[in-house]
C-alpha cells in the first residue's frame, strides 16, 4: 500500500508541476503537451514515456486497491467484525492517527477513482467535453475550466485528494519505518505529510480557478 501510494505521489507532483505551464501560455502548454509525446525518441517510440507512465500507474491502482481490500478484511477481523474500531486505542482518542483524513480514506479513494474516470474521458481522451472539445490539450483544458461547476467538480475531487494524501503520505512513510512518534501531534512526519499534501492540493487548484477567474490572460 504504502510503495504503490508513493509511486503516485511522485506522479501527482510532476503532473501538478506541468499543468502550472498553462501560466505559460498556449503556445508553452501545448508544447509541453507534444514533448511528454516524443520524450526519448529515437530511443522510445512516439508515446513510449507516455505508455511506461500509463503501465506504472495503472499497476500502482491494482496494487494500492488490492491492498487496501486486504487491509480491509484484516481490519475487520482484528476487531472481532465489529469494525469501526480504526486507530482505536485506549491511550485516547486522538492518540494515534485518528483524524478527519484517516476516517475517510475509503470514500476519499472511491471518489478518487470515479473522478480519475472522469478526468481521463474529459482531458486525455476529450470523450466528455464541456465547454467544447479541441485537438489543442491547452484549449481542452481553458474550455472546461471556463465552466463553473467544471472547477467545483475538479475542486471538490482534488481536496479529496488532499485529504488522503493527508493521511496517505504519513501512513505510507510510517510503515516504512520513517516514524518515530506513537503520536499524531508529536511525529514530525505531520507537518511534512501537510506540505506535500498541501502543496500538491492547491498547485492543482490553481488553473482551474485562475482560468475560471480569467486571470490567464
Ligand atoms: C485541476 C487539476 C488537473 C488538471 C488541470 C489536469 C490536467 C490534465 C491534462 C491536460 C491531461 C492530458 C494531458 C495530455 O493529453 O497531454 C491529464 C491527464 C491525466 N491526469 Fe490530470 N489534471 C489534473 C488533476 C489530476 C489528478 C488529481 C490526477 C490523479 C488523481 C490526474 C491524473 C491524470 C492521469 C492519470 C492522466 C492521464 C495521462 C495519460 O495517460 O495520458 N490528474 N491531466
Amino acid at each position: 500500500m504504502a510503495v504503490s501510494g508513493l509511486v503516485m505521489v511522485g506522479y501527482l507532483l510532476l503532473h501538478m508541476y506541468g499543468n502550472l505551464k498553462v501560466f505559460s501560455g498556449k503556445a508553452a502548454f501545448d508544447e509541453y503537451a507534444h514533448h511528454l509525446r516524443v520524450f526519448g525518441e529515437p530511443m522510445l517510440p512516439e508515446n513510449g514515456l507516455l505508455w511506461i507512465v500509463r503501465v506504472a500507474l495503472l499497476l500502482a491502482i491494482v496494487v494500492h486497491f488490492h491492498a487496501a481490500t486486504r487491509l480491509w478484511a484484516r481490519n475487520k477481523r482484528a476487531s472481532g467484525a465489529q469494525g469501526g474500531k480504526r486507530y482505536h486505542s485506549n491511550k485516547g482518542r486522538t492518540g494515534i492517527q485518528r483524524s478527519y483524513a484517516s476516517f475517510t480514506m475509503r470514500w476519499g479513494g472511491v471518489i478518487i477513482l470515479v473522478f480519475i474516470v472522469y478526468h481521463l474521458l474529459h482531458l486525455t481522451a476529450n470523450i466528455i467535453a464541456p465547454g467544447g472539445a479541441s485537438d489543442s490539450p491547452y484549449q481542452r483544458v481553458v474550455n472546461g475550466f471556463e465552466i463553473w461547476w467544471v472547477t467545483v467538480w475538479y475542486t471538490i475531487a482534488l481536496l479529496a485528494v488532499g485529504f488522503h494524501l493527508w493521511h496517505g503520505i504519513w501512513s505510507a512513510l510510517t510503515t516504512l519505518g520513517a516514524n518515530r512518534s506513537s503520536t499524531r501531534k508529536a511525529s514530525k512526519l505531520t507537518p511534512l505529510a501537510w506540505i506535500i499534501a498541501g502543496a500538491i492540493t492547491i498547485g492543482f487548484l490553481l488553473p482551474p480557478w485562475a482560468i475560471l477567474l480569467g486571470l490567464t490572460g
